[in-house]
């Protein structure tokens, strides 16, 4: 018999739990097979419920016994989860069922990785372990005793005690069960400390497998300094005195901020100058800092339910945002935000997939940590602070903290906090939270008698379910130039509240040069008729540092578009342009190399289809060739100048200076790979003694031709280092010519390092080739094909990691009709598949439309 089609859940729906727990007793006995957990459960009616019916959630897992107040209950259970008849007053209920860790691959609920017991249960995954409310608004305390015979038994909060083949745990603050979180294995610690400013005495842990404790160090000093930002930024001091981190190698997602106790996969933790890059090592401090983060945005004050993860997650990444700005470059931090935004937030809120920052309703929870929920949710904060302004930024920060502490809060609270401190009415603002769709701001211009006017217009496309949209609030971050390059008006916050609407600036003697939405004050497109001679100029002269790149880039961009549409040659005021960049010493080496990236594949394919062209995979990755060439023919001295220039010969550090002059030459390296033949690189292959030289290396030697040997080596060199070969197996891929990435794919899925168990292995490969958009869009369909199967293979073992791959069809709209042809028989081949998981068959069913 077929399960009936699973329902989706609505926001509009919530009720408050019916019942609320004041304590929570876990033992584990654990087996690989056969883990026994025996809950206690101090439950009692909640006076605000609308409902006595008392239902724990419960999946997979065989009920042993239960009991309430001592007595043997036989309850009635669903695959779903129990329920029974309970008193009409606090009660205790018992119940001791049986789990299979071992035979758990999806990752989700207690599963074993590398023999090492872990688990993962945000969002839905501690209904997997035992019989619980497993809903965020169900905030209790945990006390765990865990009986075993590994040596390290870790659960949330303080030690309480241990022995041979036992410990016990408490954690003394009030948490949902999402934050649940129990480790046991042959592990190891590197340990450290931190004296919070309150003389609070923390003992800090990151915990790995034997031979990875060198891999620690890097990760641990990020840590402590999360901690002392957080304290200093937000006045948030960490509250146990003890901290741990977990490094994983099976893990879904990147890394889990449960109380007391975070777990990371281990690509975001581990790190060696040997092993891991600069852009590996930024990201680590980065992740570090986030989990961190969360222990006051997520944890101290959590989600009422699952609509509401943009509270806990927008706010977090837009502290970690501001946490690597203050650490590095706070101008390369924002035009590599807004990079990975558009790529990724911009793609998703333009297709079949788009959903509201705050979605009104979901099948499966999982399928909703996206791209729009995180970063765009940060980006919602950020344009809150520009408009209420720092002071009262932070204003409404200390009240959030002190009126909401140990509450699972809506996105209701959080602005109501902002309210209270400003006075504003933010009902306006909070469309960007319910619309899903990026807004099109339409700028255009008038210059009369030393009067300068800007006209805006802003439209956001129908979404599904959402046709007609109202004006947002957009905050738009203004200045203008002088046509000499002087700055006649420092940036300026404009505040559009209408469709259309017009800003004015007077006592101007000529017309001036308007730089707008500098630093990308609001996650909008801007449609401005401009020329090539004005983006060079901003691009030499704008004081914003985003604008200044964002100039560079849409004079990239605008070359391109000619090169495809009208069959241009490689611009010459581009090439002009960026050499001059390149040869400033004034700037910072991190921007110059930003500078000189280009507009990626899948951005050229969408800015051909937004101008009326179906875009052509092949012919954008040849475009983006032909630049490339021409521009290493064009700037060779400078390329010769800076790769000689910006060599690091200091002992290997991951900080901004020696991170932005690796990027700078190796930038350079790139381009003169295209006239050398490899030489060079060949040659700071054999020298690298650090990764992110040996990796750049190794891929200019690929683009040019003559990776061969040094593929060899690379794996010979690293296939005891899973990490590292990774990124042998990702780079391989993304540095083949697109007619062959295809076949280079599926030729590596039957090396015998791949593994589907694996969700870095399986992201390293078919995630790469999703990542070259002409190898995987070929026209022979061969990549539509492989990534198909393989995700069909994958689904019966971790539907999540399925799931979220499938978001690479999500474009499949904008190609022409046989590529649509050929992705749309994908999609229903995998619908059709028997037993398809719950995730997959929404997020293709999305898709497919
Ligand atoms: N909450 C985690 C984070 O962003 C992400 C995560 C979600 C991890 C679901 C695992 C499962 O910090
Ligand atoms: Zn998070």
């Amino acid at each position: 018999m077929k399960d009936a089609a699973p329902q989706p859940v609505y926001l509009e729906d919530y009720t408050p739990p019916a019942y609320l727990v004041d304590a929570v007793h876990l033992t584990f006995r654990l087996a690989p097979n056969t883990t026994r957990v025996l809950s206690r459960i101090e439950f009692r009616p909640n006076p605000d419920a609308t409902s006595r019916d008392f239902f724990l959630h419960g999946e997979a897992l065989t009920l042993i016994s239960a009991r309430i107040n001592g007595a043997e209950i036989i309850p009635e259970v669903t695959p779903q989860g129990l329920s029974a008849i309970v008193p009409d007053a606090p009660f205790t209920f018992e119940a001791e069922v049986e789990i299979n860790p071992e035979g758990n691959t999806a990752l989700e609920g207690l599963y074993m990785s590398n023999g090492m017991y872990c688990t993962q249960c945000e969002a839905e995954g501690f209904r997997k372990i035992t019989y619980y409310p497993d809903r965020p608004d169900v905030m209790s305390i945990f006390t765990v005793r865990i009986e075993g015979d590994t040596p390290v038994m870790l659960s949330n909060g303080n030690p309480t005690g241990s022995g041979a083949g036992w410990a016990e745990w408490h954690d003394p603050w009030p948490k949902p069960a999402y934050l649940f979180a129990l480790v046991a294995g042959d592990l190891v610690a590197h340990p450290d400390s931190f004296s919070t400013r309150s003389g609070r005495h923390v003992d800090l842990n990151i915990w790995v497998r034997p031979g990875d404790e060198d891999k620690c160090a890097f990760g641990m000093e990020a840590l402590k300094k999360s901690m002392a930002w957080d304290e200093e930024v937000y006045g948030r001091e960490y509250d146990l005195d003890l901290f741990n981190i977990v490094a994983v190698d099976d893990f879904n997602m990147g890394a889990m901020e449960n109380k007391g106790l975070n777990i990371f996969n281990s690509s975001c933790v581990l790190s060696t100058a040997e092993t891991a890059t600069d852009a590996n090592f930024e990201r680590i401090e980065a992740i570090v800092a986030h989990e961190y983060f969360h222990n006051w945005t997520g944890n101290r004050i959590t989600c009422r339910d699952w609509f509401q993860l943009c509270l806990k997650e927008g706010l977090t990444v837009y502290r970690d945002s501001q946490f690597t700005a203050d650490l590095r470059s706070a101008p390369v931090k924002r035009i590599s935000d807004v990079i990975a935004l558009r790529a990724r937030q911009f793609r998703e809120d333009n297709g079949p997939l788009a959903h509201p920052v705050r979605p009104e309703s979901f099948i499966e929870i999982n399928n909703f940590y996206t791209a729009t929920v995180y970063e765009k949710g940060a980006e919602l904060i950020g344009m809150l602070k520009r408009l209420v302004g720092d002071a009262a930024y932070k204003e409404a920060l200390d009240l959030y903290f002190t009126r909401h502490d140990g509450q699972a809060c809506t996105i209701e609270d959080w602005l109501q906090v902002f309210e209270d401190v400003t006075g504003r009415d933010l009902s306006q603002f909070k469309r960007w939270y319910s619309d899903a769709g990026t807004p099109r701001l339409h700028v255009s211009e008038e210059f009369n008698n030393g009067r300068y006017t800007l006209h805006f217009e802003q439209k956001t496309p129908p979404t599904l379910g959402q046709e007609d949209k109202q004006p947002r609030l957009i905050p738009i971050a203004v200045g203008l130039l002088s046509p000499n390059g002087d700055e006649v008006q420092p940036t300026q916050v404009l505040e559009m509240t209408e469709a259309r609407q017009s800003f004015s600036f007077d006592g101007l003697a000529t017309r001036p040069i308007p730089s707008i939405l500098r630093d990308f004050s609001a996650p909008v497109i801007l449609e401005r008729e401009s020329s090539n001679a004005e983006r060079a100029f901003l691009l030499a002269h704008d004081t914003d540092p985003f604008n200044k790149w964002e100039a560079g880039r849409a004079l990239a961009r605008a070359g391109l578009l000619a090169m495809m549409t009208e069959g241009a040659a490689p611009d010459a005021a581009y090439l002009d342009a960026i050499a001059r960049v390149a040869r400033d010493d004034t700037l910072d080496p991190a921007f110059r190399a930003l500078a000189l990236g280009l507009p990626s594949e899948d951005d050229l394919a969408q800015a051909l289809f937004d101008a009326g062209h179906i875009p052509d995979p092949q012919a954008i990755w040849d475009a983006l060739e032909t630049l490339r060439d021409t521009r290493a023919e064009a700037l060779e001295s400078i390329a010769q100048d800076l790769y000689s220039r910006y060599q690091v010969t200091a002992p290997y550090r991951p900080d901004p200076d020696q991170t932005g002059a690796r990027a700078l030459a190796n930038a350079a390296l790139a381009m003169l790979s295209r006239r050398d033949g490899g030489t060079r690189a060949q040659a700071q292959y054999d020298a690298a003694d650090n990764m992110t030289q040996q990796l750049a290396a190794w891929s200019c030697l690929l683009q040019a031709g003559a990776g061969a040997a040094a593929t060899e080596a690379f794996y010979t060199q690293w296939k005891h280092d899973r990490l590292v070969i990774d990124k042998w197996f990702t780079l391989q891929i993304v540095q083949t010519a697109p007619d062959r990435a295809a076949e280079v794919a599926e030729t590596l899925t039957r090396h015998p390092d791949f593994t589907l168990r694996n969700p870095n292995r399986f992201r390293a490969t078919l995630g790469a080739l999703t990542m070259s958009p002409a190898g995987f869009h070929h026209a022979s369909g061969r990549g539509y094909r492989l990534l198909a199967d393989m995700l069909i293979r994958l689904d019966p073992l971790n539907p999540q990691t399925t799931a979220r791959m499938c978001s690479a069809f999500e474009t499949w709209r904008r190609y022409d009709p046989v590529r649509q042809g050929m992705i749309a028989a994908e999609l229903d081949r995998i619908l059709a598949t028997p037993n398809l998981s719950r995730d997959t068959t929404e997020m293709v069913g999305r898709i497919r439309g």
